[in-house]
């Protein structure tokens, strides 16, 4: 039987008004609130305009942009090393089963979530596009984002070497989605929810872009006993999840259907948008 493809190009929008952009020579502008976004080296870049102004105010005086510019400077620098870090540091950090496979592992997690799912889906701080590149599909296009360049110029790299078709990339930042209300069918997170400061601000805002009852399928971390684990712990750029307590910023979020899996200190789960209430 042949796969229904459908592989409508979702519009990018305004991270600011959320109004629809219209595009141009290397460039998507904003009628609505006067915004240029440039596209550098086909990666549009919605995060120009805060890098250079300094705080923001959509942090609320948890984080200021200086330090969302410090992160993306550090993962600009693993960015060219950084799947194979990936593996090295699962391995040192005590976790059960097959680390060296960790990324074929967290990869086949995302694709049960998303069985079924043939519509758009996001890929929240996608890093190198690492789960995008892996469960991307003629008939299931990926639409990630990071705050790092080096990261997406990485992907980049990996897409066109690897001759995947399918996979978008934007530099954004989680707070401020570049896309309009409920256009995604499901959305991946790996290794990224427990850096993001305010977790319910941004699980608010992946479910704002997703359409009731999709899945939400995440890769993090719990408290665990290691050296490695416990000095992670101690770091203020990085904090890890009680199940009760991420239940409860997910039901805040907009979510239900939570469903958590423990393999040593990683920590997957899914959860489904929830359905609007009769
Ligand atoms: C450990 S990497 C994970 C990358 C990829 N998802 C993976 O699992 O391989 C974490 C990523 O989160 C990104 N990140 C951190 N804070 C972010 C934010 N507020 N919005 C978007 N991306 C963010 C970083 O730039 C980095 O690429």
């Amino acid at each position: 039987m042949s796969e229904t493809v459908s592989t409508k190009p979702i519009s990018f929008a305004c991270p600011k008004c959320k109004r629809p952009l219209r595009s141009g020579d290397n460039a998507l502008y904003c009628s609505e609130c006067n915004r240029t976004y440039l596209i550098v080296d086909g990666i549009p870049d919605f995060l120009s305009e805060d890098f250079q102004a300094g705080i923001s105010p959509v942090f609320g005086g948890i984080s200021s942009t200086t330090t969302i510019k410090r992160m993306a400077r550090q993962m600009d620098f693993v960015a060219p090393i950084y799947e194979f870090f990936v593996s090295t540091l699962v391995k040192l950090s005590g976790i059960h089963g097959d680390s060296a496979r960790f990324i074929d592992r967290i990869a086949s997690f995302h694709s049960k979530t998303l069985k079924g799912i043939t519509g758009p889906v996001l890929d929240v701080a996608c890093g190198p596009a690492t789960y995008g590149r892996r469960i991307a599909s003629p008939s299931r296009n990926v639409y990630g984002f990071d705050i790092s360049m080096g990261m997406l110029r990485q992907g980049m790299t990996y897409i066109g070497r690897d001759n995947i078709s399918g996979v978008h990339l934007a530099r954004a930042r989680v707070e401020e989605l570049p896309f309009e209300n409920a256009v995604f069918d499901g959305a991946i997170c790996s290794g990224s929810l427990h850096l993001f400061p305010d977790t319910v601000l941004a699980l608010r805002e992946i479910a704002r872009t997703l359409k009731a009852g999709a899945p939400l399928s995440v890769q993090t971390f719990v408290a665990g006993k290691t050296v490695i684990n416990r000095s992670l712990q101690k770091q203020s750029w990085l904090h890890t999840f009680a199940l009760g307590k991420l239940q409860q910023d997910l039901t805040e979020a907009g979510f239900e259907e939570f469903k958590p899996t423990l393999d040593g200190i990683v920590l997957t789960f899914s959860a489904h948008k929830a359905m609007p209430r009769t």
